[in-house]
């Protein structure tokens, strides 16, 4: 017999879905016609982020029920555990404390009695030394020359991050520096990046929280044999490679000299690790001052999250809205839509964040979820996205919540550009909201009533990034919170990497292949047959 779970039973849950059924005869825009304050009613300042979240079917009494349900649910409890640095990812059986990495080093925050706070603030400063170092030239690659490209290699956390806030703060980018970024196993990846590389003048960084991770450990190697074919000696890999990692022996095995391994902690999850020695590459590529700067902007956003009611707390609210619609309307999936071209990695990055984090079905005491827990997230940069896919968020059958981000200021000087961006920004969100109210006809006609969450910063610039990206991180949290998930851990990425283990030793062993289903099988098979090189090489083959 299918059981309700206590979440769905709570009198806040159900009071909710009858609450969403006496809304169902208004709209969103009937509810802007009632009251003419919505706008300034139900829009929050943060940490230097404006949010709008009026153009959505809520009224005070739902952000009453939803804050009513996270509380039933311990939201602000589990939010309190986190910041105490108690041990809140019960699966691994550690703290959660990426909220430590951007503390202000006269603070502390206490795991097993020791106060790690220095301890971040000691890596750090090896991390601002070297920055300095490779930017004014005085490391330098094995010839004596200034380094001028940097390829981090990573994948998943170690990779997203970093290069996210890369591509969104290159305004802020060292003019000598070129940066690169390697993550899959596609040889195709690291062979486009050595390409356009010079051996003398380029410095990897190997970048993985576990130092097992097969992608990025292939990928170093083939770095590592690439410069050492270059004519450059076994002593020059010192100069020409770093290692980020938890795993000291590991780095040390690989042959990477732990001088020159920047450390981080178990208690940093990889997608929440771009504060860490994981920003490396940010460091490098931003400076040391505007790396502290989008610190403090995280930090800032911690501070908010930590400390204002549920009701003006911008974190919290973006994630019960999500609620509202994930669980009490079925929308599946949520739309993220910078309309600035340097946050054109943010919904790759917010993919991993929110899918990694709440995409699981068991809660915290180990019972299946018998409600809907994380949503797809997605999205491009507008106005592209506009001229792709927004036909469907405006005509297509799915309900499908969106946030648009708006910068009020680019960073170039052509306004006529940046006026016509943010138009059809706001555009957007109108048209997503009104609808059509006379259609010509049917094919012509727009229902509205779509929701939306309009996010605006004066400038994108480091701290207002590091809020942003904070006030994601925490939006999450609270997501998970409610739903009783554990956020931290990601179980369900080892299965498909066993397998691919043990394929890859099917694929080098001779003979075909029978121990799997007849598909697979197949395909191996297949591969096996006809993954030599033909006798015409391609292009890039000869
Ligand atoms: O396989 C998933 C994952 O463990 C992510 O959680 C993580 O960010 C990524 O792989 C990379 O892991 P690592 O930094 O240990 O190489």
């Amino acid at each position: 017999m299918n059981t309700m779970s206590k979440l769905t039973q709570s009198p806040a849950w159900q009071a909710l879905a009858r609450h969403r059924d006496a809304l169902s005869g208004t709209s969103i825009r009937a509810l802007f016609d009632a009251d003419a304050s919505r706008a300034d009613r139900f829009s929050l300042e943060a940490a230097g982020l404006f949010a709008d979240f009026s153009k959505n079917l809520l009224t005070d009494e739902t952000i009453s029920l939803l804050t009513g349900l996270a509380r039933e649910a311990g939201v602000e409890t589990r939010r309190d555990a986190m910041f105490k640095g108690e041990r809140i990812n019960t699966t691994e059986g550690r703290p959660v404390l990426h909220i430590a990495l951007r503390a202000p080093a006269d603070t502390s925050i206490f795991v097993d009695g020791i106060d790690v706070v220095p301890q971040v603030h000691t890596v750090l400063a090896h991390m601002h030394r070297f920055a300095d170092a490779v930017r004014d030239g005085a490391w330098h690659g094995h010839t004596g020359r200034a380094i001028t490209d940097i390829v981090n290699i990573g994948i998943g956390g170690s990779d997203l991050g970093p290069r996210m806030v890369c591509e969104a703060l290159r305004p802020y980018g060292h003019a000598r520096l070129r940066m690169h970024f390697v993550s899959n196993v596609d040889g195709a990846d690291i062979d486009e990046v050595l390409r356009a590389v010079d051996p003398a003048t380029t410095l990897f960084i190997v970048a993985s929280k576990t130092f097992t991770t097969r992608e990025t450990l292939q990928n170093a190697h083939t770095a590592r044999a690439w410069l050492l074919a270059s004519g450059a000696a076994e002593s020059a890999v010192a100069r020409h490679f770093v290692a980020v990692s938890t795993n000291a022996e590991a780095v040390r095995a690989f042959g990477i000299d732990t001088d020159n391994m920047f450390a981080f902690w178990d208690w940093v999850g990889g997608r929440y690790s771009l504060w860490s020695a994981i920003g490396l590459p940010i460091a490098l590529y931003i400076g040391a001052d505007a790396f502290a700067s989008l610190l403090a902007g995280a930090h800032a956003m911690d501070r908010h999250f930590a400390t204002a009611p549920l009701e003006r707390n911008l974190p919290a609210l973006l994630a019960l809205i999500g609620v509202w619609y994930t669980n009490f309307f079925g929308a599946a999936s949520h739309l993220v839509a910078p309309y600035d071209r340097y946050l054109h990695r943010l919904p790759a990055y917010l993919q991993q964040l929110d899918m990694e984090s709440n995409g699981k079905t068991v809660t915290l005491s180990g019972e299946r979820v018998d409600y809907a827990t994380g949503p797809v997230i997605w999205g491009e940069p507008g106005t592209n996205g506009q001229h792709a896919f927004f036909q469907l968020l405006h005509q297509g059958s799915a309900l499908i919540p969106a946030d648009f981000i708006a910068c009020m200021q680019p960073h170039h000087s052509l306004d006529t550009h940046h006026a016509i961006l943010l138009a059809n920004c706001f555009a957007q969100t109108e048209a997503l909201m009104n609808g059509s109210p006379s259609p010509a006809a049917p094919h012509r006609h727009f229902e509205g009533n779509r929701p939306t969450n309009t996010l605006c910063v004066d400038r994108l610039e480091p701290a207002t990034l590091g809020a942003l990206i904070a006030l994601y991180e925490h939006k999450v949290f609270v997501q998970g919170a409610l739903w009783q998930i554990n956020s931290f851990d990601q179980w369900g990425v080892e299965l498909g990497k066993r397998l691919a283990v043990e394929i890859e030793r099917e694929i080098a062993a001779p003979g075909t292949i029978d121990t799997h289903d007849s598909s697979t099988n197949n395909l191996i098979n297949r591969f096996k047959a006809r993954r030599a090189i033909p006798a015409a090489p391609g292009p890039r083959q000869s």
